[in-house]
């Protein structure tokens, strides 16, 4: 299969990632998770007491901000690093997910990380997951999707992640949580969750996660490259 890239954008917690995962492993292609690097870099700010909305702040966080990814031979996943420091585990935690749509609402952090998910994704090859992926970081991407879900669905398979990492959160404040960030991240002025018009939209509320790997799969198979 051609090295293609593939652009997945969509609502928080429809499964996005670990789809954009799977797809990946079965194409052998890489993988990247645009929003571990928005957490990472609101770690960075909580960690530093920097404010994202102060702009010398942003500057200054941004010099010391340094987010890569390690493929762990063990579990098999893929892992983020904060300045040489394993998060992963850090960064999906509800301290981080309630702090992360103001981040991502500023233009200067939205620039620096979307430069280097550009030139991590230079060579295609690649799934890529986010809010802008199709509409921003790579408008000219072979294949867009845009995942949705209803919010019960999104929410009681959030309470599952955390709780499978002994996070165990009321399911009323997931779903609030989710309203919250689909809310921001649809209404900033700064590239705005969009469904861009040569998107194709796979709602996963009724499917299954292997028919929704299926899909996709599919779909990449049928891309024509001119
Ligand atoms: O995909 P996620 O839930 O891990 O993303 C965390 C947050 O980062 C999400 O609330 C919005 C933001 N984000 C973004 O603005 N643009 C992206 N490409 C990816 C994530």
């Amino acid at each position: 299969m051609s090295k293609i890239v593939i652009a997945i954008d969509g609502y928080s917690g429809c499964g996005k990632s670990s789809t954009a995962k799977e797809v990946a492993e079965k194409l052998g292609f890489t993988y990247i998770d645009s929003g571990a690097m928005y957490r990472a870099t609101a770690l960075h700010f909580l960690n530093e007491k920097l404010s994202p909305l102060r702009s010398e702040d942003v500057v200054k966080g941004l010099e010391s901000l340094q987010i890569s990814f390690q493929h762990n031979s063990t579990t098999h996943q893929q892992e983020t690093f904060l300045n040489g420091v394993n998060v992963e585990d850090e960064i999906r935690t509800m301290r981080i997910s309630e702090r992360v749509s103001e981040v991502a609402t500023v233009k200067l952090i939205r620039a620096e990380l979307v430069a280097q998910q550009q030139k991590l994704g230079q060579n295609k090859g690649v799934v890529m997951d986010g809010r802008d992926i199709g509409s921003v970081v790579f408008p000219e991407a072979e294949l867009k999707l845009f995942m949705t879900a209803d919010v019960d669905t999104r929410a009681k398979r959030r309470q599952i992640e955390l709780l499978a990492k002994g996070e165990h959160v009321p399911l009323e404040e997931i779903k609030l949580n989710l309203e919250s960030r689909d809310q921001v991240d649809s209404n900033r002025s700064e590239s705005p969750l969009q469904k861009v018009s040569d998107a194709i939209e796979i709602d996963t509320s009724s499917l299954t996660f292997f028919e929704q790997v299926e899909q996709i799969i599919d779909l990449a198979k049928k891309v024509k490259i001119n």
